[in-house]
């Protein structure tokens, strides 16, 4: 099988690992854009999670040449017309800790009761190739805001994303259960199913 190489748009070793290991069996090798040069993360300033996949994406392929993907992930709540949306991560401000963006998220939600506390995660993920193609793939993954927090895996709102299936949280599925089900692997296995037919 012909080698060849995506370079991941992310300095989140997470990610990284979980990137790697999925495109490994397509014959592709992925590696960290850190691997390859030292460069300073790109600022985020689309409207929408797509927009800043492709910032990110672009901006590492340019500066390596090679193939670059890039994803870009949130929560939108309906009862607070769709926030935190792209600014999941400094909902409470630059740099907040999840603990602080989950106690501001509770607040804001203080007077909704749970059936109006739809909320559903979302996930672009963007593909970009130096002779200007992308592929683009989004997977969302829909739940309601509790109250308070259970479970301690996962990351982010997960302690308080309740999902009626389950009837547990996000932050209670295990790791596997999680990529099942949640945005990202949604869009992730679309992805591959694009990938492993796609020229190029
Ligand atoms: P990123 O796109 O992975 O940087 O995620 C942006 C922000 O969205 C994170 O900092 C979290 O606040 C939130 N987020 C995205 N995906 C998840 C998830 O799977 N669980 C919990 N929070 C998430």
């Amino acid at each position: 099988m012909e080698h060849k190489k995506i370079v991941l748009a992310t300095h989140n070793k997470g990610k990284i690992r979980e990137f790697k290991e999925l495109l490994k069996p397509l014959g592709i090798e992925a590696v960290g854009i850190k691997e390859l040069m030292s460069i300073e993360e790109p600022e985020e300033t689309g409207s929408t999670f797509e927009e800043n996949a492709r910032q990110k994406a672009q901006y590492y392929m340019k500066a390596c040449q090679l193939p670059c993907l890039a994803d870009d992930s949130g929560l939108l709540v309906d009862a607070l017309d769709g926030a935190p949306g792209v600014y999941s991560a400094r909902y409470a401000g630059e740099n907040a800790s999840d603990e602080e963006n989950n106690k501001k998220l509770v607040r804001e939600l203080a007077d909704v009761p749970f059936e109006k506390r739809m909320a559903h995660y979302a996930c672009s993920l963007l593909l970009t190739f130096p002779d200007g193609r992308e592929l683009v793939t989004f997977g969302t993954c829909n739940g309601y805001i509790q109250e308070s927090p259970e479970g301690t895996n996962g990351f982010g709102y997960d302690p308080y994303f309740y999902l009626p299936d389950y009837k547990k949280t996000m932050a209670q599925l295990l790791p596997e259960e999680k990529n099942k089900i949640s945005h990202r692997g949604h869009a992730i296995a679309t992805l591959l199913k694009k990938l492993a037919t796609y020229n190029w």
